[in-house]
């Protein structure tokens, strides 16, 4: 098969590729924050509480922003129960997954856990069953100075200093059916403008996430994204893209070229976010917040999500492979490519709950889909390059024509990281890396995931089957570099370049 050259010049800047894409989410929901990260009779929990294997395997992963405390939760949560003494906090019936909601974990905890981990809090307001005036009362009791009444009950619990919470979304998925006190996109629109103006009347420095649409196959999408920026102008600094992507039909190079459509959708995104911002001849645009994406299929019948009454029960707790892997590494490409318009992403989500960290008992496991998230990013910082990629193509049964290389690049300084993807099931490729005006002069560091079969996966008897490998084997040729990727795999690769 003939080789794949991926051409890159410093001057074919997209732009900085914004740390916030490497978000995570925790939302109370199955054991994600009961039996996740919270597990007080955990062997391994500290004093607070937290689980430290836990916290311990999420630092590689330097999630930079953190959205809390839902997810469809967020829409039927009064944060007023989750904040004082934990002894008088209530229990209470969580609709959104049928499940029993203590309380114990809140506003505060959660402020320390985002201390604790380097994390940017990211709160989702009730705009389900909540007011907006609710809305406007959480950010008095995070964000300000005490002398007012929601903010001296901060004082009172704890914290003296405000949290300082800069990023809101306003409410979650509310274009979806099967929300709480979901609205057609006009009253929405109403809800979240009166929310947003208070919200910022309250605290100016707010950075506010309208919904958007959740789903590309709503009949809504688009239309629902038009219409909510358009109400919302100014007050809407982002609005949120949401996808999770499977493998049912089990057609694996189709679902490895969904990048067509992770393309698609968020350049179709940006495209309304453009188009409102001409309408209301407005010197300011709405950018794009992926604030859930992941692979999420085999957990979805409705009993994997039904709590019934319980609490922290198991709910959609998805095993991946090897392939979930690759498609993973995909979406993050398709974030680094598009660095110019998307400035957040949310890996829905960090532990238990489709998530790429499992607990059983006081035991966990690091599945497939932990490496890509480790192994990008690392090389996160600097300024995504235009890739162009010339090479051996398929074609995906449903998502079209793609090379067999994924691709996306960021400059750093004297460092180029390179990530690409081989979607050959049963060949190696071999990819030549040229940037055009700067030559490259050596391979710094580069880490390799592939595995036996598209289906392999970790499991507590077998944890290390799919993890990243240190890999040496480029060949630097004329200021080019040369790598052969076997199939199935996912390169992360750091180039030193001329001074
Ligand atoms: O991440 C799981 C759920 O998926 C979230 O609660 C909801 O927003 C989405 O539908």
């Amino acid at each position: 098969m003939k080789d794949t050259t991926i051409t890159l010049h410093t001057a074919f800047k997209v732009g900085q590729v914004d740390p916030r894409i490497f978000g995570g989410f925790l939302e109370h929901m199955g054991r994600a924050v009961y039996e996740g990260v919270y597990d007080p009779d955990c062997i391994h929990a500290d004093e607070d509480g937290f689980r430290t294997d836990v916290l311990t395997a999420l630092e590689p992963l330097q999630y930079t922003v953190m959205r809390y405390p839902g997810g469809n939760f967020a829409s039927g949560y009064h944060w007023l129960n989750g904040i004082g003494p934990r002894n008088q906090r209530p229990t209470m019936q969580d609709l959104a997954w049928q499940s029993k909601e203590p309380n114990q974990i809140g506003t505060d905890e959660y402020i320390q856990l985002c201390r604790r981990m380097n994390w940017t809090p990211m709160l989702t307001v009730n705009l389900g069953t909540g007011t907006p005036e609710e809305a406007r009362n959480w950010v008095e009791y995070c964000n300000s100075s005490t002398g007012t009444y929601y903010a001296d009950m901060r004082a009172a619990n704890g914290s003296e200093p405000p949290h300082g919470v800069k990023l809101w979304c306003l409410g979650n998925e509310m274009d979806g059916p099967w929300q709480l006190g979901h609205v057609p996109a006009d009253q929405y629109a109403i809800r979240a403008q009166q929310a947003a103006k208070m919200m910022k009347d309250t605290d100016p420095s707010l950075e506010l996430v309208a919904c958007g649409s959740c789903a590309v196959d709503l009949p809504t999408y688009m239309e629902w994204d038009r219409h909510v920026l358009e109400y919302l102008g100014d007050l809407a600094d982002y609005i949120s893209l949401h996808r999770y992507i499977g493998n049912p039909a089990d057609d694996t190079p189709d679902y490895l070229a969904v990048t067509n459509s992770i393309d698609q959708q968020i350049e179709e995104m940006d495209a309304v976010c453009r188009y409102v911002q001409g309408k209301n001849r407005s010197r300011k645009r709405a950018y794009l917040c992926f604030d859930e994406w992941n692979v999420w299929y085999r957990a979805r019948q409705p009993e994997h999500m039904d709590g019934k009454g319980k609490f922290a029960p198991h709910l959609i707790e998805e095993v991946y492979n090897l392939e979930d892997a690759l498609v993973v590494a995909g979406f993050l490409n398709s974030f680094i490519r598009h660095a110019d318009v998307l400035k957040i992403a949310n890996l829905a989500q960090i532990v238990n709950v489709i998530a790429p960290i499992l607990t059983q008992g006081d035991a966990m496991l690091l599945q497939s889909i932990y490496y890509p998230l480790a192994m990008y990013t690392k090389r996160r910082s600097g300024i995504s390059l235009q890739p162009v990629v010339q090479g051996p193509t398929y074609e995906g049964q449903t998502n079209g024509q793609v090379t067999y290389i994924d691709t996306s690049a960021i400059l750093n300084g004297d460092q180029l990281h390179v990530f690409a993807t081989n979607r050959n099931l049963e060949d190696a490729m071999t990819v030549r890396i040229n940037l055009a005006d700067r030559p490259i002069v050596a391979l710094a560091d580069a880490e390799l995931l592939t595995g036996p079969d598209p289906k392999a996966a970790n499991s507590y008897e077998q944890p290390h089957l799919i993890k990243a490998q240190p890999f040496q084997a480029a060949e630097i040729n004329d200021g080019a570099a040369i790598v052969t990727l076997p199939p199935l795999s996912v390169a992360a690769l750091t180039f030193r370049l001329v001074h």
